[in-house]
């Protein structure tokens, strides 16, 4: 990995092995991408990529050589002077001009890479990184714009993220200021979106791009399960083995945008960043702003090449703490198993056969607290409910560590019910308009996370709990949109920072905490996952996926997830039958095949269930427990689409190619054909392997394929809905 700087030619081209980013000073002296892409040579002048030629209607510059900033890449485009297309940012300055032109100024080269203050961002260590800092000045706006891109020794990926500083001494304001921007010089290309719902995440969604604009958004102030703020461009023959694609994932939790613009003369752009829609950010003299930051990553090899990227990177660059690369402990959670209604000892009850099975943590989740009977009530008053737990989280959690479990709980601490002591304590701490009704979600309102008071009253209920419990793993929820986006406290002219500044304040809780208590497991969660995305993952290394368990659906929800997250962050449990959100009754094995390609857990009272099924998951423990570190950080592979098949198939590889899993399952019975061969991946073709008792080379394996007879005998079979089958993959 290096970063040139060409001096003469004044163009940077940072580079790895596997990629290339070039960029130049245009003659107007804004930033000019002349490349990304595949690793290209290095040479002194790639200035001939751009283009000057002058066409009727186009607006150039005769003092830069016809240079028009339409016809050409931009890095980090404005708007108001030659480019017609969106913008990446806006300032508007005292006069009411929102028009800049921000040139290059200086810049700086180290190794390494700084944090972005109060956000979350991936991190590296001087050899693993080297970072690009590119200053931008526009003197009559008296503004500074700061770019910086950060080149991974090991990835093809390129992070970005701008700041602002109000060189001036008025004040002046952004209206806009999106982390990056990638021009393309051509359009043939096609998007996927992971779309969906609640209990319907990370639908893979795919269009072909064309002139004009295809966007897409989160203004419910969490990144929202209707659109996962991760997106791909692919070339339109690129599949999950073999060709082109760009990813963008956006490492932040609140309001956000996505977007590409073809124009008239071939131009891709592609932007990413906070929402502009609803966000303003006054800045006086001498202030900075600074965006969240973007990953772009690069793949000539597929879909598959571009997902193991996100895997590994935000595995060993993202994720912090104890938990980083640690395989997790198998859970037992109490929600679909008693809701709020329970007593301690029917909690212990169900832990000590949690126990008996293998498992390793109890989690109790929502109904603990306040007069948290059912969800009309109680949010906000972090405190045990005697009636429930007769010697508070002390008791309990000493109780079920005394069986030899570890134990955490839930808490959804941005949130407060009207019914709460809280709320009729400090009924201005919420987000609201004066004179206005509050929109009610789930009978509860959001608490103003963007007033430090807040932040700081609820950390310390949830310290004093914590702190007198024995506490390993913390399920943090939140279960509705921000609406009636106002703060009480604020200025009329700083009501459109407040989504910002409610996420900067859940990440100030979450940071605290985790200082407080770094050796937590923190599960992030949002009715299911309403908040899953790379930002949640710096502070909680796994998400609860979603809030449905049926485990046909959580095969295309696992699947769409895995396109941009990491497995072992993808929280899966196993549930009961009939399933609680689709009523569909699924064998125990085909449960647990699914739920094992993530964290895996029990979301159930195992005592309800039938001995033989009961026996059966104390195989699932034994089996996730020998093989965990093999699925959670082994190099993933996704075989058949369940999208496009009615079957699945995923695979996961040790590094060393030694050992595999194969998960293969059945949707939807096709009477009376034949399901063809499954080619495998990731294997060393000379190397051979045994699996099910029979030996095969790697390569037989990955070009021929198994016969599918081999899945039959052991209980899949195209001819009934819902079966499935894992098997163990091993070099002889
Ligand atoms: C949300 C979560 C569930 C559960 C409930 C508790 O819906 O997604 O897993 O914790 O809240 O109220």
């Amino acid at each position: 990995m290096n970063i040139i700087w060409n001096k003469s030619s004044e163009q940077f081209h940072l580079y790895n092995d596997r990629i290339s980013y070039i960029i130049g000073v245009a003659p107007c002296g804004e930033l000019s991408n002349l490349y990304f892409g595949k690793r290209i040579h290095d040479r002194d002048d790639f200035t001939y990529v751009m283009f000057r030629m002058g066409m009727p209607n186009i607006v150039v510059d005769a003092d830069t050589e016809s240079y028009s900033m339409e016809l050409n890449r931009q890095e980090y485009p404005s708007f108001g002077t030659t480019d017609f297309g969106t913008q990446a940012f806006e300032v508007e300055t005292s006069n009411g001009s929102r028009i800049s032109s921000f040139v290059y100024k200086d810049h700086r080269i180290y190794k390494g890479k700084h944090g972005i203050t109060g956000l979350p961002a991936t991190y590296a260590e001087d050899d693993e990184a080297m970072t690009l800092e590119v200053d931008l000045e526009d003197e009559v706006a008296k503004m500074s714009i700061t770019l910086f891109y950060t080149v991974f020794e090991d990835y093809p990926v390129i992070a970005r993220h701008a700041s602002f500083t109000n060189t001036g001494s008025e004040r002046a304001k952004i209206t806009k200021a999106l982390s990056g921007c990638l021009d393309l010089p051509d359009p043939d290309y096609e998007w996927i979106q992971f779309s969906g719902a609640w209990a319907r995440e990370r639908i893979p969604k795919v269009r072909k791009l064309s002139d004009g604009i295809t966007s897409i958004e989160s203004k419910r102030g969490v990144s929202s399960a209707n659109q996962n703020p991760f997106v791909i461009v692919k070339r339109p023959n690129t599949d999950e083995f073999t060709g082109e694609a760009i990813g963008f994932s956006f490492v932040y939790s609140g309001n956000f945008i996505a977007m590409a613009e073809g124009n008239s003369y071939k131009r891709l752009r592609i932007l990413m960043g906070i929402n502009p829609d609803r966000f303003s950010w006054p800045l006086d003299a001498g202030q900075t702003f600074e965006t969240p930051e973007v990953v772009i990553a690069m793949t000539d090899r597929g879909l598959n090449d571009l997902s193991r990227t996100y895997h590994r990177l935000y595995n060993n660059n993202l994720i912090r703490g104890k938990w980083k690369n640690e395989p997790r402990p198998i859970l037992n959670n109490n929600w679909e198993a008693t809701f709020m209604n329970f007593t301690e000892e029917d909690i212990l009850k169900i832990a000590a056969k949690a126990k008996e099975a293998g498992v390793e943590l109890f989690v109790l989740d929502d109904g603990w607290f306040g007069d948290r009977n059912d969800d009309y009530a109680g949010l906000g008053d972090w405190k045990e409910n005697p009636e429930k737990l007769p010697q508070g989280m002390a008791g309990l959690s000493r109780k079920i560590n005394a069986m030899g479990l570890k134990f955490g709980f839930w808490i959804e601490p941005e949130m407060v019910n009207p019914d709460s002591n809280l709320y009729r304590r400090h009924p201005d701490w919420v987000l609201s308009v004066p004179g206005r009704k509050s929109s009610l979600g789930r009978h509860q309102l959001v608490l103003d996370f963007s007033r430090e008071e807040v932040v700081d009253h609820i950390y310390g209920m949830l310290h004093k709990v914590i702190s007198s419990s024995s506490i390993s793993y913390i399920k943090w929820d939140m279960n509705r949109s921000l609406t009636e986006v106002y703060s009480l406290e604020a200025a009329a002219e700083d009501q459109g920072t407040i989504y910002h500044r409610y996420v900067l304040g859940v990440y100030r809780l979450y940071s605290k905490l985790i200082e407080a208590f770094p050796d937590i497991l923190f599960e992030s969660c949002s009715s299911g996952g309403n908040r899953f995305d790379a930002g949640m993952l710096y502070f909680a290394p796994q998400a609860w996926c979603s809030d449905n368990t049926d485990a046909i659906d959580r095969i295309r929800i696992q699947y769409g997830s895995s396109y941009g997250y990491p497995i072992v962050s993808i929280g899966a449990h196993v549930s009961a039958v009939p399933n609680q959100q689709t009523g569909r009754t699924v064998s125990i094995s085909t449960r647990a095949n699914v739920a094992y390609f993530g964290t895996f857990g029990y979301e159930l009272d195992l005592n309800k269930l039938p001995e033989e099924d009961f026996l059966e998951v104390k195989k699932q423990i034994e089996f996730m427990k020998k093989y965990r570190r093999l699925i959670q950080f082994g190099d993933f592979y996704r075989l058949r689409s369940p999208f496009e098949t009615d079957q699945c198939a995923w695979m996961t590889v040790s590094p060393d190619r030694k050992q595999a899993i194969v998960g293969m399952y059945c949707l939807r019975s096709n009477v009376n054909t034949l399901p063809g061969f499954l080619k495998l991946a990731g294997l060393d073709e000379n190397t051979l392997y045994r699996m099910e008792g029979r030996e095969y080379y790697g390569d037989e394996l990955m070009n021929m394929g198994i016969t599918l007879d081999l899945f039959y005998k052991n209980g899949f079979t195209v001819s009934e809905d819902y079966s499935s089958f894992v098997a163990v993959i091993e070099a002889v």
